[in-house]
């Protein structure tokens, strides 16, 4: 029996350290080895990471989404280059300028395309000013360069009279005055981020600019806010060029962080009238046909409307009475498209 173990480990051996085997057995070896280095070790072929980025309004919370975006993309070692296909009318001023360091940042790691659908105003506009080159469609609305100072104070004025402060400006945070510098202000450096970043390519004066028009893709392009015309697909086919590649696959940036991070991930979009939070209350949805009498029964707190600069306990005139949002920051870069209530 022993005889016979002994028998079959020495034709064992004879068989692992015969040329027959051990050459297939080699070449099998550096197969599995080459395959493993493929898919887990060496990078994969490159990508061009893609954002789309539909019509949002930006504030906090859509800017960290869109920030957690362009981090994917930062992050991600296949994406070499990022096409952004953006559409938004602006928002918060910090949360825009937010977007646009963010995007800057992401330039100097990897080329940044920046498609403009159909309105990259102001704030939009502003983040767009991170990118490396631009497109816009022929009838894309482009530009609005400026600030809104919607408000002042943040405090509602309800029963001043238990509310105790100090400094005469700590509810508002200044004079009428110091808000139309204040908002001047962050105007000059709106201005002075477009005409750094658009260099010679800007063919407007820069108080042209500070008119706060939108213009037309083509007339943009014309007066050097944008660098071409064209659709996401020549924004792809401009990354890849602007990073090198030649052949690339396209990563879905969205549906990657969707993947990440879930529903808390999801772009946000402007509220239509009709959605607002008053329509999604349900006792209101409930309520049928009596649904409207609540209008008519508004406290004086569902009346309430930023104050305007100052003056508290004046007169206040809201000059925006039908802002579809709210963004809880006082001065926007935002270009109010009204839904002509
Ligand atoms: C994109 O912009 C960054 C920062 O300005 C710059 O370093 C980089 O070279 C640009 N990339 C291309 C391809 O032009």
């Amino acid at each position: 029996m022993l005889d016979r173990m002994t028998e079959i480990m020495r034709t064992l051996r004879r068989v692992l350290t015969s040329w027959y085997f051990a050459a297939p057995a080699a070449v099998i070896l550096g197969l599995v080895i080459g395959a493993v280095i493929f898919f887990f070790a060496a990078p994969g072929k490159p990508a061009v990471g893609v954002i789309n980025i539909p019509f949002t309004v930006i504030e906090d919370n859509s800017a960290f989404v869109i920030g957690q975006h362009l981090d994917y993309a930062l992050e991600d070692d296949s994406i070499k280059a990022v096409v952004i296909a953006l559409s938004s009318p602006g928002g918060g001023a910090a949360s825009s300028e937010r977007l646009y360091i963010h995007t800057r940042r992401l330039r100097e790691e990897k080329p940044v395309v920046i498609v403009m659908h159909g309105m990259v105003a102001s704030g939009g506009f502003m983040m767009a000013m991170g990118g490396n080159y631009s497109y816009a469609l022929p009838s894309s609305l482009v530009g609005n360069v400026g600030v809104v100072g919607l408000s002042g104070g943040t405090i509602p004025p309800i029963f001043p009279e238990i509310i105790t402060t100090t400094g005469p400006n700590k509810l508002t945070g200044g004079s009428r005055q110091h808000w139309v510098e204040l908002i001047d202000r962050l105007k000059d450096r709106f201005a002075q981020t477009v005409i750094q970043e658009r260099g010679d390519r800007l063919r407007m004066s820069e108080e042209e600019l500070l008119q706060g028009n939108l213009y037309a893709g083509a007339e943009a392009v014309a007066l050097g806010l944008v660098d071409g015309i064209g659709v996401t697909g020549d924004g792809v086919e401009k990354a890849a060029e602007l990073a090198g590649i030649g052949r690339y696959d396209i990563v879905n940036v969205n549906a990657a962080v969707f993947e990440k991070f879930g529903w808390r991930a999801q772009l946000s979009y402007v509220p239509q009238p009709g959605t607002d939070a008053d329509d999604a209350d349900p006792d209101e949805s409930n309520g049928a046909a009596g649904s409207t009498s609540s209008r008519d029964s508004e406290t004086p707190e569902d009346q309430y409307r930023p104050p305007l600069t100052g003056a508290l306990g004046q007169e206040q005139v809201n000059p925006l009475p039908d802002f579809p949002i709210e963004i809880g920051q006082p001065n926007l870069y935002y270009v109010y498209t009204g839904y002509g209530h």
